[in-house]
């Protein structure tokens, strides 16, 4: 199913041209460039139509059998279905599907086990951790006394002596597991036991590895966490949106916490888009599909530490890669700049050695386009070449456009 004519037969197009010239102008950048951004994903035609049913006009604050408005019969279905896919495919006895975004949802998890002031021991955010994660310019730095680990310098591995020996020292009330730049798998078996010893919640926030958890290619923190936080978007393919799992005995603490303590009325077409990629998500192409991701992740990490970039952990277990590539002799952000010029498209991130940036990329878009590992070693020898200045940015833009002319995100 295409994308494109959805758009062009719309109203849209014939009401106001300049905001359908933006939104086709955006498809078009997002088909003829690369999109490595790790958090990023192309959802469905299916995903798509959901969010722009008429289920975007309906008010539902509370949830399903008692909400504060009328009308909400129809909605309430597509909220049951998001939570009975959702706990199907997470194997979790409860799950919230009305988080706004992975930050609502890790504010609602906060909401739902701690006090302002008390102590949550986390990723630092020099390591990886997200805003929500204890940032001073964050709701979470602001309210609670957020103590970061780290990883080992030179292995860029979770030091979990380290995690054992602040949380003995600090005894938090949570620990939060979960990162935005992590590529390996994280033990959560030992982060239950760090957590059991000193009497701490455990939160996990999967934001990024939940699509390879749905899919059967990453070990699911469910089993171990008391919360697991987590955005329906990146690799899990679905609307930008989060999602809250726990078991029985936290059921209602979460559901009172998103709403009414932290979020209005649910945003219903979302709800019904995150049932549809749920739905995705127990095929087994999906699960296919998840193991291809990390597989690529793979090859192209080995491809790029082979033309020198320094691949942290020396390699990935997930979707998601980090790389120094001063010793190619340029610096993250310059590197970010000429290959966004290129046509690829990626982020910066830190580093777990030095103040110097990195690239964080993932593999999660191109792997929904179909690439193969054949295209990341490619890949991996064009970005090699353009931060080298082997290929000009004009070159490498046109072999770019060539290739995503191959692997179109919807095609027609
Ligand atoms: C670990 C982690 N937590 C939370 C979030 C926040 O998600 P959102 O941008 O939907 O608020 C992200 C987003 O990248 C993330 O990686």
């Amino acid at each position: 199913m295409s994308v494109t004519p959805t758009l062009e037969a719309d109203v849209l197009r014939r009401q106001d041209p300049q905001l359908a010239d933006i939104l086709l102008g955006e498809l078009d950048r997002q088909s003829t460039t690369l999109q490595l951004v790790a958090a990023e994903n192309f959802t469905s035609p299916a995903v798509l139509a959901a969010l722009g049913s008429p289920l975007a006009n309906k008010y539902a604050e509370g949830y399903p059998g008692a909400r504060y408005h009328g009308g909400c019969e129809l909605v309430d279905a597509a909220e049951r279905l998001a939570v009975e896919r959702a706990k199907a495919l997470f194997g979790a006895e409860h799950a919230n599907v009305q988080s706004h975004s992975g930050s609502s949802a890790v504010l609602a998890a906060y909401a739902a086990l701690l006090r302002p002031g008390d102590t949550v021991l986390a990723l630092g955010l020099p390591y990886g951790g997200h805003l929500t994660h204890g940032s001073p310019a964050n709701f979470s730095g602001r309210w609670f006394d957020f103590v970061g680990y780290g990883v080992d310098a030179e292995t860029g591995l979770i030091d979990y002596d380290q995690v054992r020996t602040l949380a003995r020292n600090h005894r938090p009330k949570a620990l939060v597991c979960g990162s935005i730049a992590y590529p390996r798998h994280i033990d959560y078996a030992v982060f239950r036991e760090i957590a059991d010893e000193v009497g701490a919640y455990l939160i996990a926030d999967a934001a990024h590895p939940m699509g390879l958890i749905a899919g059967g290619a990453a070990p699911s923190p469910v089993p171990y966490a008391d919360v697991v936080c987590a955005t329906t978007h990146k690799v899990l393919r679905g609307p930008r949106g989060g999602m809250i799992l726990c078991g029985s005995d936290l059921a209602e603490r979460v559901d009172r916490a998103v709403f009414p303590f932290t979020q209005g009325g649910a945003q219903m077409h979302t709800i019904a888009a995150k049932a549809v990629a749920f739905g995705e998500a127990a095929t087994p192409a999906f699960a296919v599909y998840a193991h291809q991701v990390v597989a690529n992740a793979r090859t192209l990490a080995a491809h790029l530490a082979e033309e020198g970039l320094g691949v942290t952990t020396g390699g990935t277990d997930t979707h998601l890669i980090t790389a120094d590539t001063a010793p190619l002799g340029v610096d993250g952000r310059d590197a970010r700049g000429r290959l966004a010029a290129a046509g690829v498209v990626l982020d910066c991130c830190a580093l777990p050695h030095g103040d110097a940036r990195g690239l964080r990329l993932g593999t999660a878009a191109v792997t929904t386009q179909g690439m193969g590992e054949e295209e990341m070693a490619w890949l991996a020898a064009l970005l090699a070449s353009v931060l080298r200045g082997g290929t000009e940015s004009h070159k490498a833009r046109e072999d770019v456009r060539e290739l995503t002319g191959r692997f179109p995100p919807y095609p027609g």
